[in-house]
């Protein structure tokens, strides 16, 4: 039996979260500079994104370019931002064929003005899809997210236009810039790495982990079905014991 026909599809999470690495080391191994990585993992991009939509997963988010990311050299940050605008221009006709939805999460204002630009153009003209939303972490860290939302609760209790009493999960949450997204189930990590890199860590308390030891370049629709199969023989417990939960 082939792996996709394993899932169960009426138990699918709505949201799958990627932290996408190892591009890096795929293009070492191949004798190549780091950004002929990051140049095929954009097919992988492409292939996870049609395998999360064909299921009919609701919500993608990818790791795109975290925070930290500015840290690496000149040369390679502004390669990613190049690919970046390159393959915005090059797959809105195919997120609008396939009536997937662009969005963002993270500081976008810092990001060059072309990036942004083909950004805001990517989110303005899919708006309407309905099928998949994609969402990219662009200059995000999950660590500044919540420090923004923690600016802003203050100044509305500062302007009395909030009581400390009513500050609670849901309030939280929607003051995140995942506010209109729903907390991801399942996040993949790839290349063999098992951390978290200040990746949406408020929204991950209760998704199931899964770290699969392939470099991001190689990932493809196969992994994502075993993924999405490991997520589904897991017992999501939520602090309770077996004989709790509702079959
Ligand atoms: C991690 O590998 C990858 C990134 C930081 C960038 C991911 C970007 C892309 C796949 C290209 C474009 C993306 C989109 C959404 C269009 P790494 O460089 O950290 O690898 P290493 O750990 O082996 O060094």
């Amino acid at each position: 039996m082939d792996l996709k026909s394993k899932i169960n599809l009426e138990k699918l999470p709505r949201h799958i979260a990627v932290i996408m690495d190892g591009n890096g080391r795929w293009a070492k191994q191949h004798g190549k500079p780091r950004v002929f990585g990051h140049r095929n993992g954009v097919r992988a991009v492409r292939e996870t994104t049609e395998a999360a939509a064909e299921l009919g997963v609701e919500y993608l988010t990818l790791y795109a370019f975290s925070t930290e990311n500015w840290n690496r050299p000149k040369l390679e940050v502004g390669a990613l931002m190049k690919l970046l605008v390159e393959t915005l221009h090059k797959e809105i006709n195919t997120l609008n064929k396939n009536d997937i939805r662009l969005q963002a999460i993270g500081d976008i204002s810092q990001l060059p003005d072309s990036t942004r630009k083909a950004l805001l153009d990517g989110i303005h003209n899919t708006r309407n899809n309905t099928r998949m939303t994609l969402v990219l972490a662009l200059n995000y860290s999950a660590k500044w997210e919540i420090l923004e939302a923690v600016k802003n609760l203050a100044t509305q209790v500062s302007q009395q236009k909030l009581d400390p009493a009513d500050i609670n999960e849901t309030l939280f949450s929607a003051s995140l810039s995942t506010h209109d997204i729903p907390d991801p189930e399942l996040l993949i990590r790839t290349s063999g790495e098992h951390r978290l890199s200040n990746f949406l860590l408020w929204q991950v308390a209760y998704a199931e982990l899964h770290f699969s030891p392939v470099f991001w370049p190689d990932y493809n629709k196969e992994h994502l079905y075993q993924a999405i199969i490991d997520y589904q023989n897991r017992e999501r417990r939520f602090g309770k014991i077996s004989e709790q939960l509702v079959p």
